[in-house]
């Protein structure tokens, strides 16, 4: 068997053998097999796809590729959430201590940005100090004593997936359904959680375009976790505008923070909505319940103080959660309206793209990130404008990129005459039951 015959057999549509997709994994895991035939492949099963059995079986081959976390030894309920990326999708960052209040235990490995999304790691990491490499005592320690700890993925959990996720990156190849399952469930059936919230998500910016497609990968995903034991389910959620109206990396913790103090904007529905699912699942609350518990942790402060307390667990300096006005925050221009009317759409994506010509996402595998820049929105689908209003805050660094951002975002924004149908969060929920449109 050789890498070549492999990448002729999907480029010609055939089915691969379960050897053939173990060959790739474990090959292009273990360095054998080099970034330039690995992305050919990437391609042509990005074009061909896969069917569930391949999926399948390049799950398993991936899950397989390192450890599997055992967490029955902190001896509660653990629970994690996965969202397929979005544009302002800092959720986690609120959940994490949201639902550590609600007595559930959240020991989560995140991702850093994908293409034109963001990562939680990449956020995490603009709070000076904030180590989001613990080594696993560590990480174990954090979650038994704080009740919840977010730490990038490690090195021994789904590395087929750390390598291939990071190429798909920067060869356009992530938006396929059967690569983002495997890569979404490989490790998720890893990293040890026996509860699981999938947030999928549709629209322009996200990897899925339309609902339905959503609703595809998630009864997929579904279908995976449930067979190997797991509670999941997964909310089919809206994308086609930023789901924080603050977009880079310093900037969505200053927007999380909002949160965490009650502001009630498109993200904290969101995250309710995210968080009732996921502790229903556990089947600890009911939905009804999980609310109470939800808004308590929120009113109460508890929630903020928790994300305060997670960043010192974690070696990160917790005062810029109680005073988010310390962070370093580029220098700031603004994008205004060319007409009156109604935002009637938005190309989320190319508000993503904005963010990385600033400096806040990467081009290729090894760019650092700028923490300081980034956008916040000062319009959501159906406000109303005028010529001239600020649709947008632009923070660069010295200018750079701040040309190629302001143009991306002054297109991505479409000024109609009618005002457009509200925007739902939800679409639908799918769990082993079936699916609950919203
Ligand atoms: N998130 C992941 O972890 N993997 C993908 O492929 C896409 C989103």
């Amino acid at each position: 068997m050789t890498i070549l015959d492999i990448i002729e057999k999907k480029k010609n549509k055939q089915e691969l053998l379960p050897e053939e997709i173990r060959f790739f994994v474990n090959g292009y895991t273990d360095g054998t097999i080099p970034d330039y035939q690995m992305s050919a492949l990437l391609m042509a099963i990005l074009l061909n796809g896969m069917t569930d059995r391949e999926t399948f079986e390049m799950t398993d081959a991936m899950l397989h590729s390192g450890d599997v976390v055992d967490m029955s030894a902190l001896g509660g309920t653990v629970v994690d959430k996965h969202s397929t990326g979005g544009i302002g999708d800092s959720t986690t960052l609120a959940l994490a201590p949201i639902l550590a209040c609600c007595g559930v235990f959240v020991a989560k490995m995140s991702g850093r940005g994908l293409g034109f999304t963001g990562g939680t790691i990449d956020k995490l990491e603009s709070i000076p100090g904030f180590d989001t490499a613990l080594g696993e005592g560590e990480f174990f320690d954090v979650v038994k004593r704080v009740g919840c700890a977010v730490i990038g993925q490690t090195g021994n959990l789904a590395p087929a997936d750390k390598k291939i996720y990071a190429l798909r990156d920067v060869t356009g190849t992530v938006n396929s359904i059967p690569l983002i399952c495997a890569s979404i469930m490989s490790k998720k059936l890893a990293s040890g959680s026996d509860t699981i919230l999938l947030d999928v998500k549709y629209g322009s910016g996200a990897f899925m375009p339309d609902p339905q497609s959503a609703l595809e990968l998630a009864t997929k995903m579904v279908a995976i976790g449930t067979l190997a034991g797991k509670r999941i389910g997964a909310l089919i959620t809206d994308m086609q505008q930023p789901l924080s109206d603050h977009v880079g990396n310093a900037l969505e913790i200053v927007g999380i923070v909002d949160v965490l103090k009650g502001k009630k904007n498109r993200l904290y529905y969101e995250i309710r909505e995210v968080a009732l699912r996921l502790l229903a699942l556990t089947g600890k609350y009911t939905l009804e319940t999980a609310e109470k518990a939800f808004q308590n942790a929120i009113d109460s402060g508890n929630a903020l103080n928790k994300f305060a307390e997670m960043v010192e667990a974690q070696h990160g300096d917790p005062s810029y959660i109680l005073h988010p006005e310390k962070f370093e925050i580029g220098t700031r221009d603004v994008v205004t309206a060319s007409s009156d009317g109604y935002v009637t759409k938005m190309a989320a994506a190319d508000i993503g793209r904005a963010v990385t010509h600033l400096g806040g996402g990467r081009m290729t595998k090894s760019d650092a990130i700028d923490f300081s820049v980034g956008v916040i929105m000062h319009v959501a689908i159906g406000s109303k404008v005028s010529k001239g209003d600020v649709l947008c805050e632009v923070f660069h660094r010295n200018g750079k990129g701040l040309d190629e951002a302001k143009n991306l975002i002054a297109n991505a924004v479409t000024i109609g005459n009618s005002k457009p149908d509200e925007h739902k969060i939800a679409y639908a929920y799918v769990s082993k039951d079936g699916v609950e449109m919203y």
